[in-house]
């Protein structure tokens, strides 16, 4: 589905309807509109749909769950599952990282809002009311609500709400595709850690509350992972100056990059985590902040417990579904599955990809692929934001039954194309072609209607 410039959605479609197809069902990675018409589902909507729709043992375990009660209020009581479900997450994010401390919320952006809730207490916990500032990318996507929105950086998402968004520093983005420069890639971890460093040291350390990051960009930088060293350099940097690492891991968490914590493959635990989108899969609303044991002790001592939450959270219906998602993706083995054909995904798509001089990069992990489009290969330039590029590839798949995931602006702000993939994990290697070869014609046609443009 088309985003339009900065990722936004389009405005045609805020009431649900205007020109859009009906939904009606949807089977497996496929989806159903009224009229009949089958979509492969791409990117699993917005990168959630992991176990792809319609999967009975999901589905059963909501029912039986909504058969005993509407929802267990989080202040009057507990229930098996939030009970089970804080037990598979501390255990997939792995005893020894002592993440084992969770709020559930109902999406990523209140988890995000929640994080950074939990750094704040965190410090006022322990009478460093000075930390208040947080440390943000350019490029980085965190959400809707003001705080996420005021660490975010989707320009035209941001722009009506200046002036009132929490405020925060940013430090450039970190793209292996667009190094500053002179930097080659090899040394854009420790040139880009320094950038953090030195923007602590002009804020002042004791200022700063934390620094929140995606490990591996979603939407705002097209599916790009840290550059080698980075993620441990920065997790030293911030232990050094008392400033909690938050990693955003609500589009790369839960599995979609091939392990739980996408942050795993770097090695580094971080303070606080957001997650969401597939932790219950997209069946129901479901996300979580996540955080290490000191962090709850410090808590506990001054307030009693963390400060945020909602009516809905931890809604039992949704822990229901995020327990059985969970259990679902251990059981078949399916991070291991995301792993393997995720290996073998990407050169595919590459060499599928090929013939056309437009596509600059393909890159990601596991199952969150990004796919640039440059208007030249060797100097990397964008083609114009009037072509409107991705939204075009994107319109051009749906059209033909492929859903993806265009967003633009990943350059600038204004410049820049790209386009995710995030299929369903439970995608078969029939279905992963299929994906690429209609990917590819996508590209052809969005290319050519795009080009009538300017
Ligand atoms: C990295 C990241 N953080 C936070 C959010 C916000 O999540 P939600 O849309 O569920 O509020 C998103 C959504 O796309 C995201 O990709």
């Amino acid at each position: 589905m088309a985003q339009a410039r900065g990722g936004g959605s389009r405005a045609r479609s805020w009431t649900g309807s205007g020109g859009l197809p009906k939904v009606a069902h949807g089977s497996g990675i496929y989806v159903f509109d009224t009229a009949g018409k089958r979509y492969l589902d791409a990117s699993g909507g917005p990168a959630v749909f992991c176990l792809g729709h319609g999967h009975p043992e999901v589905t059963a375990a909501i029912v039986q769950q909504l058969e005993r009660i509407a929802h267990g209020y989080r202040y009057t009581f507990t229930s098996d599952p939030l009970e089970e479900l804080r037990e598979l997450i501390t255990a997939a994010c792995g005893r020894a990282s002592r993440l084992d401390a969770m709020v559930f919320v109902s999406g990523g952006s209140e988890a995000v809002e929640s994080a950074l809730k939990v750094a704040l207490q965190y410090h006022s916990a322990r009478g460093e009311m000075t930390r208040r500032r947080f440390i943000a990318r350019r490029r980085s996507w965190h959400g809707n609500t003001l705080g996420a929105l005021g660490v975010s950086d989707f320009l035209d998402r941001r722009a009506p709400f200046e002036g009132a968004l929490v405020e925060a520093s940013f430090v450039p983005q970190v793209s292996l595709y667009r190094p500053p420069e002179g930097v080659a890639p090899e040394a854009l971890g420790a040139h880009a850690a320094a950038q953090l460093e030195a923007e602590i040291l002009r804020v002042g350390p004791e200022r700063v509350a934390g620094f929140i990051f995606e490990p591996v960009v979603g939407a705002a930088g097209g599916a790009m992972p840290p550059p080698s060293g980075y993620a441990a350099r920065v997790r030293e940097i911030c232990s050094r100056y008392g400033v909690l690492l938050i990693a955003d891991e609500v589009m790369c968490g839960s599995g979609r990059t091939g392990s739980w914590r996408a942050l795993e493959q770097d090695g580094v635990v971080p303070d606080i985590m957001a997650v969401a989108k597939g932790l219950a899969g997209g069946y129901l609303p479901l996300g979580a902040t996540i955080f290490s044991r000191e962090i709850a002790a410090a808590l506990e001592a001054a307030d009693g417990g963390p400060l945020t939450g909602h009516t809905f959270s931890a809604h039992t219906a949704a822990c229901a579904a995020g327990v059985a998602v969970q259990r679902i993706i251990a059981r078949d083995g399916l991070l291991e599955r995301v792993r393997t054909a995720g290996a073998k995904f990407q050169p595919a798509l590459r060499s599928a990809l090929a013939p056309y001089e437009a596509v600059g990069d393909v890159r990601g992990r596991g199952f969150l692929i990004g796919v640039e489009l440059v208007a030249e290969r060797d100097t990397r330039a964008p083609f114009p934001a009037e072509r409107a590029l991705a939204e075009t590839i994107g319109q051009c798949a749906f059209e033909d039954g492929l859903i993806c995931y265009a967003a633009g602006g990943n350059v600038d702000g204004i410049e820049g194309d790209i386009v995710l993939l995030a299929p369903p994990f439970i995608a078969s290697d029939a279905e992963l072609e299929e994906i690429i070869t209609r990917f590819a014609r996508a590209v052809g046609r969005g290319l050519a209607v795009s080009a009538r443009r300017v």
